[in-house]
């Protein structure tokens, strides 16, 4: 009785703004929440799939009284994620430049969760450079990992990390002996963000640091819950002092680090000032410093820990791939070698495909004015969730598409569904995908080969967890409840 009523009772009110997307399928909506309560038993790139299967290619949500669009289908993802058509300019477009949202040139911009991370990024890092403009991309040709020599950099830091991560996994088997089994995500993240550390800016952080970093995460992850809600009331700043404190100490950090006469020898900060080829001032090569971690040091670690938990669920995978690893590391490694390494790449396909790190996206069509996609006309400024867990997952295209198998990719599939195409983009695509990816993976794949080659790591599920058990934290899906112990092969 209260059912209809509430539903009846949101149409009456919502009657106006209804009418643009009148043609397109969608839940029924409910007074007040619209369709926002969907999201509560779910996480969100679940609550996109459901969309997706019953209502197709495109969707028209609620979320309270604010009309959004779910889209799934591959080709309309592609056209808002390589926004602007990058033969546009060319066309004799209007290029002039337009700090925020409104240049008529681009259909889509990146406003959520711009503004519920841009304190803890800063307006010169790539990731929040609002749509494609001039300011972006000029950031994007700069920043670090463009330069040509970023895979010199990347030879260069196996050695180093090798060493660090072996000492690393050796003080997590110790502590494992002693409180038996860890937090897999917690001691991973850690271990991931020193790792970070020791190849960009040459040094290991204090621990304070890195819990400046969780800090401002879990205030960045409230902020973009908050946004996707009511953008406009969550303030420019936060205010929470614990925030301020962490916030401000980080930003010093980072200043004393670019500051430094010498940067530490083989760091890439090291290498930046060696070679040169970017126009970054001391404050942006600070920004770009301080943003490799929220770039990198939540969605690294839940991929390696995803990784490692498929796995020992596999023991028949794991195996197999143990055999080639101790084969990778019979003679001194070298870059080309571990990422060309088969089985090792299928593997990380594979887990990407299955529980991408990174499992949805935004944007908003432009403030002024409507859009064209998927056949119909979207009204300015409307949101636009974007999920590849779905079509990653999508049976007309995968076989067998929930179950973990390597060995589907073999080389044709790879070719088929290359990294940011329209069935596979754990990195996103377009001009918008990940400029730190090759860095990922690369780091993903020597921690897995070091792990591997040495140490077990046997994890103790739940009886009821599902390999989708993972929390929505500063925008990545986070395996948070895993727990694990870290062993030496063969000792247990
Ligand atoms: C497994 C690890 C990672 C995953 C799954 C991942 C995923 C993604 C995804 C999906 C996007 C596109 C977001 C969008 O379209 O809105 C993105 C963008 C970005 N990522 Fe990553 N990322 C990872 C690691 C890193 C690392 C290590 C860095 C460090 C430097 C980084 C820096 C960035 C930046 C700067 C962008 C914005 C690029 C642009 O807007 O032009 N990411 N990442």
């Amino acid at each position: 009785m209260l059912q209809p009523f509430l539903q009846t009772l949101f149409r009456c009110l919502t009657a106006f703004k209804s009418r643009s997307f009148a043609n397109i399928p969608g839940p029924t909506p409910i007074f007040p929440f619209g369709n926002a309560l969907d999201f509560k038993t779910a996480p969100t790139w679940v609550v996109l799939g459901n969309y997706a299967q019953q209502y197709g290619g495109i969707a028209r949500f609620w979320l309270m009284f604010r009309p959004c669009i779910a889209l799934n289908d591959p080709k309309s993802i592609h056209q808002v994620l390589s926004d602007p058509d990058p033969g546009a300019r060319s066309a004799g477009t209007d290029t002039r430049r337009c700090p925020l949202h409104n240049n008529p040139i681009y259909k889509f911009y990146k406003d959520q969760p711009r503004k519920a991370l841009r304190p803890m990024l800063t307006d010169t890092n790539t990731f929040e450079a609002a749509v494609s403009d001039e300011n972006w991309r000029d950031l994007k040709q700069n920043d670090p990992f463009s330069m040509d020599y970023c895979r010199d950099w990347l030879a260069s830091q196996i050695d180093p990390l090798q060493t660090f991560l072996e000492n690393g996994i050796e003080e997590l088997v110790a502590e494992s002996a002693v409180q038996g089994d860890l937090l897999a995500y917690d001691v991973l993240q850690k271990l991931t963000f020193d790792g970070f550390s020791l190849a960009t800016v040459g040094q290991v952080f204090p621990n304070e640091v890195f819990e400046q970093f969780n800090t401002m995460c879990e205030t960045g992850t409230i902020r973009m819950t908050r946004s996707t809600l009511t953008n406009w009331m969550i303030p420019q700043t936060p205010h929470d002092r614990t925030y301020q404190k962490a916030s401000k100490a980080w930003f010093e950090r980072f200043d004393w680090v670019v500051r430094q006469q010498q940067p530490p020898a083989n760091s890439l900060l090291d290498w930046v000032a060696r070679k040169g080829g970017t126009n970054f001032d001391a404050q942006k090569l600070r920004n770009f410093c301080a943003g490799v971690y929220p770039g990198g040091a939540v969605s690294t670690p839940s991929a390696i820990a995803s990784v490692l938990h498929l796995l020992d669920r596999h023991p028949e995978v794991r195996d197999a791939l143990r055999l080639e690893i101790e084969d990778l590391w019979a003679t001194p490694l070298t870059l080309e070698r571990l990422e060309t390494c088969p089985q090792l790449d299928r593997v990380l396909r594979e887990s990407l495909r299955l529980l991408p790190a990174v499992p949805f996206f935004m944007r908003s069509v432009n403030r002024h004015k409507a859009t064209e996609l998927a056949g119909h006309s979207i009204p300015a400024n409307t949101p636009i969730f974007m999920s590849n867990w779905y079509l990653q997952r999508l049976s007309d295209r995968w076989s067998e598409p929930e179950i973990f198998n390597p060995s589907r990719w073999d080389e044709e599939t790879c070719r088929q569904n290359d990294w940011g195409s329209d069935y596979f983009f754990p990195f996103g695509r377009g001009s918008r995908a990940c400029i730190g990816q090759h860095f990922a993976r690369y780091f993903i794949k020597l921690t897995l080969a070091v792990l591997l080659a040495k140490y077990e790591v046997i994890f103790a599920d739940r009886p009821n967890s599902s390999s989708d058990d993972r929390e929505f934290f500063f925008g990545v899906a986070v395996p948070r409840q895993l727990r694990a112990k870290f062993v030496a092969s063969g000792s247990h």
